[in-house]
Parts: structure tokens; sequence; C-alpha cells
């Protein structure tokens, strides 16, 4: 595998019982301000879609939105960010999505997106698939082409179907556990 992907890794601060008991909280903040981890993930998604004519770079708010506008910029794509309700001034569309308690929403601006631009949409993790289901509807619904998802981090068995909605997954790095946690 790519040698820069264990450095990565290692870069992610594993936080248990945050924001509450039993979850094993994955910190991309320690990645960002590691300049070698951060610019080495960066540099994999750039390298991966710089050659497949992608124009729009869409990222998920909050955590999406710190790594999609350097990919956007290095490839030549625009950035839309696909924000939580009530944050965009102008019209948008919405997609709701299930969380474990209740639903929530992520909103873009119309217009954003012409029909047949080709797409990726970006985030820092992806845990259930309910946040990237919804950015893909989003870019659907514009009559964009969604060509992947990619996150830095992905669970193994999402990582092992590496398919959300019919559409290819690209996941850099599996969440890691940390020993001798106990509640
Ligand atoms: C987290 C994470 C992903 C999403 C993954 O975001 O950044 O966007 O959850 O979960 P899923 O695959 O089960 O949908 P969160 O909504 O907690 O907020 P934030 O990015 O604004 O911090
Ligand atoms: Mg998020």
């Amino acid at each position: 595998g790519d040698p820069r992907l264990q450095g990565i890794s290692e870069a992610i601060r594993v936080v248990p019982h945050f924001p509450k008991p039993g979850i094993m909280f994955q910190d991309i903040t320690t990645l960002l301000l590691d300049h070698k981890a951060f610019k080495d993930t960066v540099d994999i998604f750039v390298d991966r879609y710089r050659d497949m004519d992608i124009s729009v770079v869409a990222g998920v708010e909050a955590r999406g939105f710190m790594f999609g506008p350097a990919i956007a910029l290095a490839i030549g794509a625009k950035f839309v960010p696909l924000r939580k309700p009530r944050k965009l001034p102008g019209e948008v569309i919405s997609e709701a999505y299930e969380l474990e308690y209740g639903t929530d929403c992520l909103e873009m601006h119309v217009g954003a997106v012409e029909p047949g631009e080709r797409a990726i949409v970006i985030d820092d993790l992806v845990a259930t698939g309910g946040t990237l289901s919804a950015a893909i509807k989003l870019l659907e619904r514009s009559e964009a082409e969604v060509v992947e998802c990619a996150c830095v981090i992905g669970l193994r068995e999402v990582k092992g179907q590496c398919r959300l909605n019919g559409k290819p997954l690209y996941i850099l790095v599996e969440p890691r556990q940390i020993e001798n946690c106990c509640l």
C-alpha cells in the first residue's frame, strides 16, 4: 500500500468516550496540525482526481470544509459547500438524513452546479453513510454526475463494500481503536 497512509492514520487522535460513552472519536484536528500528514492527505486525493475531468468538489459542513477547498484549488475545480440548515442565504435545495436520534439536513445553493458537471463529494469520515447519501442526492437533483465520494476515514465494513447509493466510495484509512478502553 501507500507508505503515506500509516503517517496519516497515526496523525489522527483517537478520543475514547467523546462526545458520549462508547464512541471512539476520530479527531482530525491533530492531522491538520501535522503539515506532512495534512499535505499527504490532500496530495493523495489530488493525485487521484486531477485527471478525472472533475469540475465540482462538494464538501460537507463542517469537517469536509477542512479538506475540500485545498483539493478543489489543486485540481482546478469549484468548491461547493453543502451546509447545515438555514446557513445559506440564497435559494436552496434540502435533503434530510437519519441520525441516531432524529434527523438532520444538508442544503445546497440552487445554481451552484450546472447539469452534467462531474462532481466528487469530500468528507472527513463515513460512519452510517447517511450524510454522504444526502450529499449525493443534492448533487443528483441538480443533475450533476457524482463520480465518487471520498473520505479520510471509513469503517471497515463500509470500506469493504466501497459503494454508497451505487457510487464508488474512496477511503484512505480505517478508524483506529485504542486498546484497554473500558467504559
Ligand atoms: C460527522 C462526520 C461526517 C458524519 C459521518 O459529522 O464529520 O460528516 O458525521 O456520519 P454518517 O456517515 O453516520 O452520516 P457531524 O454531523 O458530527 O458534524 P461536523 O462535521 O459538523 O462536526
Ligand atoms: Mg461532518
